[in-house]
């Protein structure tokens, strides 16, 4: 089994002065931790710096999305190939704002999908229901559902490389977060459609986290849970103090 992997979303937030003071600290008490893979995902116009203030630290970069196309006129967008050039190893794909502000379906994910992995970078999938579809009962359809479109074509020696993040909807920037429990049974049932896809061999680096209202005060709960392989963190991760006690867990 690979490491927990923490990762931290930035998302529309920092200027570039802030992400790299915020980088340093974040690379100075991090440094050491090598049971926990880390992740940050800071806004593409600091990228580049970032990743030169990291240097040789245990923090990996990711990118918060990218676009399925190599090159060309598709204006405002990002290539694979370009976030691979900067120095990611990992892109956040799918995630529910991606979804809900500008309108990705399913389809235009899978494609993200498959360009990442075909330019080496790990996909983070990320699936997750509203709670109108939880209290409908709908959760499992729903998952299921994006977890099959999501990574349909992919292929068995590639699901090393992907990890599925579940954020349900209601819970992100909530303060709103799933028990323990019923995150674990979200989590349970995506590792059995993964199995109903791919031979048991090739699931077992694949990691599914868990994201929404991730802090300090829940990722113990969390992370005792058999099948939670780590967290996707937002607001959380914005703080160096708190993404910190976030990656040093201690699953009770
Ligand atoms: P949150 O965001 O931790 O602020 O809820 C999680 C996410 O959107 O990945």
């Amino acid at each position: 089994m690979t490491l927990p992997l923490m990762a931290g979303n930035w998302k529309m937030n920092k200027t570039i002065e802030e992400g790299l003071t915020f980088a340093l600290s974040l690379k100075e008490l991090l440094a050491g931790i090598d049971a926990v893979e880390i992740v940050i995902a800071p806004p593409f116009t600091m990228l580049d710096r970032v990743k030169e203030r990291l240097g040789n630290s245990n923090i990996r970069l990711a990118a918060q999305n990218l676009f399925w196309k190599e090159e060309g006129a598709f204006t405002g967008e990002i290539s694979p190939v370009m976030v691979r050039d900067v120095g990611c190893e990992y892109v956040i794909l799918g995630h529910s704002e991606r979804r809900g502000y500008f309108n990705e379906d399913d389809s235009m994910i899978n494609k993200k999908v498959l360009a990442a992995l075909k330019n080496e970078l790990n996909p983070i999938l990320c699936v997750g229901e509203t709670l109108e579809e939880r209290e409908e009962g709908k959760t499992f359809k729903v998952i299921e559902m994006q977890v099959r479109a999501g990574l349909a074509g992919c292929l068995q020696g590639q699901m090393r490389y992907v990890t599925i993040a579940y954020e349900p909807i209601w819970a992100i920037g909530t303060g709103k977060t799933a028990k323990p429990e019923e995150a674990e049974d979200v989590h349970q049932r995506i590792r059995e459609v993964l199995h109903e896809l791919f031979e048991m061999d090739a699931l077992e680096d694949t990691r599914i986290i868990y994201g929404g209202s991730v802090g300090p005060q829940n990722v113990d709960a969390l992370m005792a849970q058999p099948n939670i392989d780590g967290a996707l963190v937002g607001g959380a991760s914005l703080k160096a103090d708190s993404f910190e006690r976030i990656v040093r867990f201690r699953a009770v």
